[in-house]
């Protein structure tokens, strides 16, 4: 990939009314050929509704979608270069692992003996090489979701779209299968693009993600962009854990002076541009240290979850101006137990500040 490519999948302006629901409000994205991106949102945002306007199973009421280039109005699902992946894989339980994965090559002309070869090369992709003869109901969870996906991956579309494929598996197995699907992304030439609210799972897997909310994108980016400069509090709250304080921010030269709890708690400064008054600050659970005297605030430790290579707290802070603060402290110290007090730094630069 470069950075002078084309979009391989593009949406321009795109909306989508359902009657009187705005499903999707406004969506301009434009995702890579190679790329792993992830949409990611909380639950009836408009990502499965993104999706299906891609796939074709829905049609924009604004806007546009490109598939390498080519406007997809009017153009029906079994047409475009795209496959979708469910969450409910239904396999065919009458057919073979191996006449599943090679069905729908039927249509594309091949004859049997060329589809069976396909299937064989599919299956050895995702790892299921030998299963062609069993049936589907033989297989574990993990192992169906293995023969969907090369049924999905077989006819070689540019763009594989997959919506929620692993939230029916267990944590481990899902786990697994996220680093299979990585590989096997790996071993493509086309697109995924990956329909998920599980932010965690959307930033291990993801080249590119991008956060959705009520309808429309909050952001794209790499998942460290996302994660290290959010753009929104939204944001912040949804990629990976954070504190959100009130406070208010004063102008200075190379940025701003913002204080936190109204003269009961913290300043800090930023060098992002803030306007004068008030703000949303985030401050990521991980920057925080346990300070020798002073600190930015104290507090008692109402709450201590060890972790092996980290250590969660609760923090309940004695300015009343906030309320409770989660901390976490990597490596095997953990000089503070459930119930003690201690004081506690911001660490320079750590905390993100929105207008
Ligand atoms: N066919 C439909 N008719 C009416 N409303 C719909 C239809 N499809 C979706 N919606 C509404 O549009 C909104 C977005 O739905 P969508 O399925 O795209 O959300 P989602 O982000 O995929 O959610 P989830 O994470 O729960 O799957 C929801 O409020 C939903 O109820
Ligand atoms: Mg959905």
């Amino acid at each position: 990939m470069t950075p002078n490519d084309e979009g391989l999948v593009e949406l321009d302006g795109v909306r989508k009314e359902f009657g009187d629901v705005t499903a999707v409000k406004e969506v301009n994205l434009a995702v890579e050929r190679g790329e792993f991106f992830s949409l990611v949102g909380p639950s009836g945002c408009g990502k499965t509704t993104t999706l299906r306007m891609i796939s074709g199973f829905e049609t924009p009421t604004k806007g546009s979608v490109y598939i390498d280039d080519q406007d997809m109005a009017g153009v029906p699902p079994d047409v475009r270069d795209t496959n979708l992946v469910f969450q409910h894989h239904a396999l065919f339980p009458h057919m073979t692992v191996g006449k599943n994965v090679g069905y729908g090559l039927k249509k594309a002309g091949y004859g049997e003996s060329d589809r069976q070869e396909k299937a064989e090369e599919y299956l050895e992709l995702v790892d299921l090489d030998g299963y062609a003869d069993r049936n589907p109901e033989d297989l574990s969870g993990g192992q169906q979701q293995r023969v969907a996906l090369a049924r999905a991956l077989v006819n070689e579309p540019s763009v594989l779209l997959f919506d929620e494929p692993l939230s029916s598996l267990d944590r481990k197995l899902r786990k697994q299968m996220q680093v299979e699907l990585r590989k096997i992304h790996e071993k493509t030439q086309g697109a995924f693009f990956y329909v998920t609210h599980d932010q965690e799972v959307a930033m291990t897997l993801s080249d590119r993600l991008a956060v959705m909310n009520d309808g429309r994108i909050e952001q794209v980016g790499t998942p460290e962009e996302i994660y290290r400069e959010p753009a929104s509090a939204f944001v912040a709250d949804f990629i990976g854990d954070t504190n959100l304080f009130d406070g208010t921010a004063t102008e200075t030269s190379g940025g701003a002076a913002v204080e936190v709890g109204n003269g009961d708690g913290f300043e800090f400064e930023t060098t992002k541009y803030v306007a004068d008054g008030d703000v949303t600050v985030s401050i990521r659970p991980e920057d925080f240290s346990f300070a020798t005297g002073g600190g930015d605030f104290e507090g008692q430790v109402i709450e201590r979850y060890f972790q092996g290579d980290q250590t969660h707290y609760v923090v309940d802070p004695d300015s009343d101006a906030f309320s409770d603060i989660r901390v976490v402290m990597q490596g095997r110290d953990t000089p503070v137990s459930q119930g003690e007090r201690a004081a506690f730094g911001v660490n320079d630069g750590a905390p993100v500040v929105f207008d």
